[in-house]
């Protein structure tokens, strides 16, 4: 039957947590790029393997008939209903440059997960293993932010003027992407406060939940990069949805507290 939620929510915080501490602990040895996808920018490095891989054994081990999806290729049918939406490092860049900006994410999702709009996510954690940040959640249960033996209650923020607002954002890696991204950021940059780039949509997500910044947008963003995250922010009593109201996905995903996802959608809509 359907997993009991505060143990899928456990699973993922010991999970990111174990994966986190590989990656912080091996990065001195192991920045090499194993290989590049899109572009010459987006690059996947041996961490990025390793990581996935230890997930996906620890996973084997305490839930054998649960589904993965992982971004380094990691892919098992489900027979639980189950499916294991990992993101190994997100924010590989700045892994790369050392900049103490990038995370482990793990979502535990139901439905279809190879689908926009046919899923979601009932638990879920992202660390920031750098500053050991676990950012958490399950379905009705609340977000909460653990940072060693102190746990905060996450709220969105309660800004509701756009124009006063701190808003993330991010770019992917492909050229072509990149150029049509800029008549976006052109028509909303005098619109708000700030634009924020941090370089991981699953902290920019969690940074959301935790009201430090105030709304997120983004296009192009993998199932991986945001199916903890999305369950974090509306834990957190934020709202996270696509394009014209249609559920978030890769063509774009707008987080925030309601008020404000409503004015960015409207700008990013027209
Ligand atoms: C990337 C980061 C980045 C976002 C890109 C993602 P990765 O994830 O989340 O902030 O702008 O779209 O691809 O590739 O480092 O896991």
């Amino acid at each position: 039957g359907p997993a009991d939620l505060s143990t899928l929510e456990r699973i993922a915080c010991e999970l990111a947590t174990e994966a986190g501490r590989l990656i912080v602990e091996e990065r001195p040895r192991h920045v090499d790029v194993a290989a590049t996808k899109s572009t010459g920018t987006d690059v996947v490095t041996v961490m990025d393997q390793r990581s996935e891989e230890l997930l996906r054994t620890r996973l084997e081990e305490l839930r054998p008939q649960d589904g993965l999806l992982g971004e380094e290729g990691g892919s098992k049918e489900s027979s639980s209903g189950i499916t294991w939406v990992v993101d190994p490092i997100d924010g590989t860049v700045n892994y790369l440059y050392d900049i103490p900006a990038y995370a482990v994410s793990v979502a535990a999702c139901v439905g279809d997960v190879s689908v926009a709009g046919a899923w979601h996510t009932v638990a879920g954690a992202v660390i920031n293993p750098v500053t050991g940040e676990l950012f958490h959640a399950r379905q009705g249960g609340g977000a909460f932010l653990r940072r060693g033996e102190e746990l905060t209650l996450l709220n969105v923020s309660g800004q509701r003027d756009l124009a006063l607002s701190l808003l993330g954002t991010g770019f992917g890696y492909a050229a072509q992407k990149r150029r049509e991204q800029i008549s976006v950021v052109a028509a909303i940059i005098g619109e708000v406060r700030d634009i924020r780039r941090i370089g991981s949509a699953a902290l920019d997500l969690c940074s959301v939940a935790a009201g430090r910044l105030d709304v997120y947008y983004e296009s192009g963003l993998n199932a991986w990069d945001q199916a903890a995250g999305q369950l974090i922010v509306t834990e957190a009593g934020g709202v996270v949805r696509g394009r014209h109201g249609a559920p978030a996905g890769k063509e774009l995903v707008i987080a925030g507290p309601d008020p404000l996802v409503t004015d960015l959608a409207a700008l990013i809509d027209a």
